[in-house]
């Protein structure tokens, strides 16, 4: 090989790398699953409806959780700073007291509510795979 062809090789060897790293997974990709997203509506329900309201529009003191309000705040997040925000601080009145499962249902039906698209998967409960999925306001 001589040193030209291996420098055409480098090269596009460093382009196919940097095209895949551009290539981030975002919400669009199907991420959850709607068993998943009804069992988070369960949740939902239960723990947070009373403070963020029927429809996911909030109320006087609680902040919406659908719509313009959500992708103003959120985009160009991740779900995984979504996932620990609620992790931590939700419901208001115990935090981080529901198990790590309920979090991420919640999480999937929060974004069945706001029309991300379901898919076969469910999302992962693992921090490291949602920081992987991007909060994008078109697909
Ligand atoms: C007792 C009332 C109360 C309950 C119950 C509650 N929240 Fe909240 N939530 C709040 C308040 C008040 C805020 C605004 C303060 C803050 O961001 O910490 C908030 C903020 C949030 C935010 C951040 C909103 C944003 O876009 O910045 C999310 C997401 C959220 N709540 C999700 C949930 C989920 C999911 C549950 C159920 C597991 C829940 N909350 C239960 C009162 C509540």
């Amino acid at each position: 090989m001589t040193r030209y062809q291996l420098a055409v090789l480098l090269f596009s060897g460093l382009c196919l790398q940097s095209i895949s790293t551009a290539q981030t997974m975002t919400i669009w990709a199907g991420v959850y699953s709607s068993e998943q997203a009804a069992r988070g509506e369960i949740i939902y329900n239960t723990a947070c409806i009373a403070c963020h309201g029927k429809d996911l529009g909030g109320n006087s003191n609680s902040p919406g959780l659908a719509g313009m309000g959500f992708m103003f705040l959120w985009e160009g997040r991740t779900l995984g700073t979504f996932f620990e925000k609620i992790q931590e601080n939700m419901p208001t009145d115990r935090p981080g007291k529901l198990p790590a499962q309920d979090y991420v249902d919640v999480v999937s039906y929060i974004m069945q509510a706001n029309a991300f698209p379901n898919g076969d998967n469910e999302l992962p409960k693992d921090l490291d795979a949602l920081n992987d999925i991007a909060i994008t306001a078109r697909p």
